[in-house]
């Protein structure tokens, strides 16, 4: 599985480079809000320009806030069109379905707008998938990356039961027993489970499509979406950081430093002498 940062803040984008492990970057218009308040951003067309040249040889996701086809279609081109001369590494984000209203006739708008930007040749991520079917018709229109929402199926599932709830928490795979039902979202038992289904409907039929791991908010999540065989996770910094973390690996550590004897750091004192 690669790992993705989920971020537009370009100094947790270069943080994450020198890691050395990141293959690509996702950002939506939150975090690009966030990255603009947190950085005080004067020119955003110039910010993003130094994402996507720190980024060079790696996927950068930017979405379109267009609520319709045409809309969509257009922001696609421009964004495309205005960014990706930069390191040739954009990729456009078209939210599955863009109806804002209950009924507004757009619902069909997302996979439109991906199978014309998919023809021109332009790289497609199809956001805010929260059900296998979506992602089917997704990938069946073209895009090469659907990004499920893993945490917020999770959330969806818990405030529909009424339950209160810390977002970072674990949510088991299998779902919450809640009396004598399992809580679900029309047969989806949590958003690791979201991201099986679409797993296998994909190997069922040999779509090429990557599946994107979206919205995890604790390391458990990002190893169990590992399990599933997601393609790619995209995570927010602090989460990456996290996954480096267990107790028994600092013991381990603190031991290892006091236990090393004089003649052992010798050997490493000559090395960096000769270095010198
Ligand atoms: C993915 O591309 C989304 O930007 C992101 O993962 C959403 O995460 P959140 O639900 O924690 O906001």
């Amino acid at each position: 599985m690669k790992i993705f940062l989920d971020s537009a803040d370009l100094e947790e984008i270069k943080k994450a480079k020198s890691y050395g492990i990141l293959e690509g970057v996702t950002t939506n218009p939150s975090l690009i809000k966030k990255a603009a308040k947190a950085r005080s951003v004067k020119d955003l067309e110039v910010y993003i320009k130094e994402i996507l040249k720190v980024c060079k040889g790696i996927p950068v996701s930017l979405e379109v806030i267009g609520s319709n086809y045409e809309d969509m279609f257009n922001e696609g081109k421009l964004l495309f069109k205005k960014f990706n001369p930069v390191a040739k590494n954009v990729y456009i984000k078209i939210p599955i379905n863009p109806s804002l209203k209950k009924g507004d006739g757009k619902k069909s708008d997302g996979i439109k707008a991906i199978k014309a930007l998919t023809k021109l040749g332009i790289p497609v991520n199809c956001t805010l998938i929260f059900t296998p079917e979506q992602a089917l018709l997704a990938a069946i229109a073209g895009a090469k990356f659907v990004s499920p929402f893993a945490g917020r199926e999770d959330d969806f599932i818990r405030e529909s039961a009424g339950l209160k709830f810390d977002k970072k928490t674990h949510f088991p795979v299998e779902g919450l027993r809640k009396g004598k039902r399992i809580l679900n979202d029309n047969g989806i038992y949590s958003g690791i489970d979201l991201i099986e289904e679409i797993v296998e409907i994909f190997e069922n039929k040999d779509i090429s499509c990557e599946v994107l791991a979206a919205s995890l908010r604790n390391p458990r999540q990002v190893r169990e979406a590992a399990l599933v065989g997601a393609d790619i996770a995209t995570i927010p910094l602090d989460v990456i950081e996290s996954l480096l973390d267990h107790e028994k690996t600092r013991e381990g550590m603190k031991g290892f430093t006091k236990d090393t004897i004089p003649e052992y750091s010798k050997i490493f004192k000559k090395s960096k002498n000769k270095r010198k």
